[in-house]
């Protein structure tokens, strides 16, 4: 950890369009519930692009962008409730240009980053800084979807025989979903490319299913039955938002069944009727977002980083340069990821 000397580097997006340009920006200091990050690692998501390439949900220029990161607090604001966050802790936060709609000293892309305690985990020193920072928006990700499907905070005993479906699980968000359904004693149910279905198994699914296979909807139908497993719930992390619907709407036949969706939901989708779907969303009202964040960070992420239950995942690759390399890895994530996250240390 060093301590902040007034300036850093950061890689700013300048003007609409981008690309992004690491120049020296002024360090800013800790509002109220707010801590300083020096950052170790930053993980890219797919609306980094959207954020640099277009503009997306960007008020101000210059901006920084980006969610994920890892690091050690450097400075504590006013009102911090959590006391264990002091000065030398070891986090993984969300650092949400998005929310902060590009505001430069809330973007994940810098050395020092500004983050309300609501949205940090404490980061045991078992997981490395580039395994820590690729937790933050997965994981309010999956939990905004997994909560309004109504999956359990507390686990479920496995014996109730109650599993989920999880769409696109070599996905980040797939994969946490994978993770954090089978923390709950769901039996998971998944689908990948089937070079992935080992992997996805690690991370606790009980069946992966091909995606592009013709026949996966009578195969997972007949996998449920043969189980005697109960799905009424499915998590569509990407991929065809139709095929996940048709499916959970056979699984929940006679029943209501329920498909939280991570992506844009598509304007063609035709919901069956018999199943409910939601874009994945914190809470408009501030109480209940708050107590959301409070749990998905404060209780679910970073009990479970510490009793070793969650992995990193999917499989990390990192991205050499530091933020000099930030345009290439956006790039790339941009050309198309499979079971991969991308990471740059800084
Ligand atoms: N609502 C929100 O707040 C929120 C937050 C974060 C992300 N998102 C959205 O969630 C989506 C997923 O983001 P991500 O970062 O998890 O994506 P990602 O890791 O970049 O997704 C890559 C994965 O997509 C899989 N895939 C591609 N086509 C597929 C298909 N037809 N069926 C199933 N899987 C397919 C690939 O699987 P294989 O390699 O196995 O083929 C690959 O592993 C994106 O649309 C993102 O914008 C939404």
């Amino acid at each position: 950890m060093s301590t902040p000397s007034g300036k850093h580097l950061a890689a700013i997006v300048p003007q609409h369009g981008g690309p992004l340009a690491v120049v020296e920006r002024t360090t800013p200091t800790c509002g109220p519930n707010q801590l300083l990050i020096e950052v170790h690692a930053v993980a890219f998501n797919p609306v980094d692009c959207y954020q640099r390439d277009m503009g997306f949900f960007i008020e101000e220029y210059p901006a920084v962008i980006g969610s994920d990161i890892a690091g050690i607090v450097v400075q504590t604001g006013s009102g911090i409730s959590l006391k264990t966050l002091t000065i030398g802790t070891r986090v993984t936060a969300l650092a949400s240009s998005f929310y902060h709609k590009g505001n430069p000293d809330h973007g994940a892309m810098q050395k020092y980053v500004l983050v309300g305690e609501d949205t940090v985990a404490i980061l045991p020193d078992s997981f490395s800084f580039v395994e820590g920072c690729v937790f933050p928006l997965a994981a309010l990700t999956v939990w905004n979807g997994w909560l309004w499907a109504g999956v359990a905070r507390e686990p479920i005993s496995p014996a109730e025989k109650k599993g989920v479906l999880v769409w696109g699980a070599s996905s980040s968000m797939g994969a946490l979903a994978v993770q954090g359904a089978k923390n709950m004693g769901y039996t998971v149910y998944a689908t990948a490319s089937s070079q992935h279905h080992e992997y996805i198994k690690t991370l606790g699914a009980a069946r992966v299913f091909d995606y592009k296979a013709e026949d996966v909807a009578s195969e997972i139908l007949n996998a449920a039955k043969e189980d005697g497993i109960t799905i009424r719930i499915a998590y569509h992390a990407t991929g065809a938002q139709q095929v996940s619907a048709d499916i959970i709407s056979k699984l929940a036949a006679g029943d209501q069944g329920k498909l939280a969706i991570a992506p844009i939901v598509d304007k063609s989708l035709n919901l069956p009727e018999n199943v409910d779907s939601a874009f994945v969303q914190a809470p408009d009202q501030p109480e209940a977002r708050e107590e959301r964040l409070h749990w998905i960070f404060g209780t679910w992420l970073q009990e479970g980083l510490a009793a070793n239950q969650l992995v990193a995942s999917p499989r990390i690759k990192i991205i050499e340069g530091g933020l000099e390399s930030a345009n290439k890895a956006l790039d790339e994530l941009k050309a198309g990821v499979s079971c991969t996250k991308l990471v740059i240390e800084i």
